[in-house]
């Protein structure tokens, strides 16, 4: 996506095709700034410090972590070391294990001589191939978004719900939850979203609402509290949201405080869509609520705020009380049963084992 009229992707290789750049998020919306990686040991850092996160992007990043590790030592065991490495940075976004087992299984093969130049070309292979995935989820969002539209007045927007940060920050490019809005809105349909901040680390107000500015797409961020009574009163068409991982049976777990706009949207009849590149299902698990780990973050993400002072400065400040306790689960899972429909780069497929195999049969049979 553009940023002041520059193309960018969020991770990309330099001029010497031996470290890649990337842009540092934990910076957001206060600077612009574009770090390199030269090692397993500065991707593993970024994943865990989130300068990058949302689960393709985790993915696409630990594979360029690969490629260091191959550089550095082509042996099994530094393989092995770099994924196990890699592996634990976030527990919960299951497009890192993928990213790493299709990785693992390129390079283990192949003579130790080879591995380093075939784990870049499979690197930039994953890359392409989110971006590829995320527009088919956006083609296949954007008629969900026609269709609201042809039920409006012709210069009524379609109000689009989201939670967190599923743009295209949080990818490759385009980003899932956000792809059929961009593709709305450049096609010409009148699109408007509310973005809740997403508390504690505020994905919502500092990323999406950035991203959503720079394009151009009228947005509006609200505290996380306020969809369930903006739905009541009928402001929201539709929920579009992503996914950190989604059950063979279609549990979705993403960014904690999805699941309750999961239920007001049931309560107040408003379709709940999750946008699903294929990489985020995990066919090994079904019940998502006994199966997902959830990661717990630092509690000072909840006890703390960074923002900007009128005077420009960018200072970090306490808002609990001193001596309270605080916990952060970050994410939480909303059941199939609240899901209207996952938008895959597939079409839209129905929350269910048999319509989620039959729709992937290869990953299941990989899983
Ligand atoms: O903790 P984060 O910022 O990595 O969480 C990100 C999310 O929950 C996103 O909604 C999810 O990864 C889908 S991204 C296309």
């Amino acid at each position: 996506m553009k940023v002041n009229g520059k193309s960018y992707r969020t991770i990309w290789p330099t001029k010497t095709g031996r470290t890649v750049e990337i842009i540092d998020q934990t910076r957001f919306p206060h600077a612009f700034e574009i770090v390199e990686l030269r090692s397993v040991a500065d991707v593993a850092r970024a994943i865990k410090t989130m300068q990058v996160r949302g689960a393709p992007l985790i993915g696409a990043t630990a594979a360029y972590g690969v490629c260091f590790a191959m550089d550095a030592d082509p042996s099994e065991q530094a393989l092995d070391d770099a994924c196990a490495a890699l592996l634990a940075t976030r527990p919960t976004a299951v497009n890192l294990r993928w990213a790493l087992d299709v990785m693992r299984r390129a390079v283990l093969p192949l003579h130790p001589d080879l591995r380093s130049e075939k784990a870049w070309q499979v690197a930039a292979r994953i890359c392409d191939e989110d971006v590829a995935i995320n527009m088919a989820i956006g083609m296949h969002g954007l008629e969900i978004i026609r269709r609201i539209a042809e039920t409006k007045g012709p210069n009524a927007p379609v109000n689009v719900l989201t939670h967190c940060n599923a743009g295209w920050l949080a990818t490759v490019d385009w980003g899932t939850a956000t792809a059929p809005v961009y593709m709305a809105h450049d096609s010409g349909i009148p699109v408007h979203v509310w973005v809740d901040e997403t508390r504690p680390r505020n994905q919502g107000a500092f990323l999406t609402a950035w991203e959503l500015g720079h394009h151009g797409v009228p947005h509006t961020v609200i505290a996380d509290n306020a969809g369930g009574h903006l739905m009541q009163h009928g402001e929201v068409d539709v929920v579009i949201v992503g996914t950190d991982r989604t059950t063979a049976n279609g549990d979705v777990c993403n960014k904690i405080g999805t699941y309750l706009k999961a239920l007001a949207a049931r309560d107040c009849g408003v379709p709940f869509y999750v946008a699903l590149p294929s990489p985020t299902i995990d066919f090994t698990i079904s019940d998502g609520l006994v199966d997902i780990p959830i990661e717990e973050r630092s509690g000072s993400e909840v006890s703390h705020i960074t923002g900007r002072t009128g005077a420009g400065e960018v200072h970090t400040v306490e808002i609990v009380a001193a001596g309270s306790n605080v916990a952060n689960p970050a994410f939480d899972v909303t059941p199939a049963r609240l899901v209207t429909g996952l938008i895959t780069e597939r079409g839209i497929v129905e929350p269910t084992r048999a319509a989620l195999a039959a729709a992937f049969p290869e990953r299941v049979a990989g899983a």
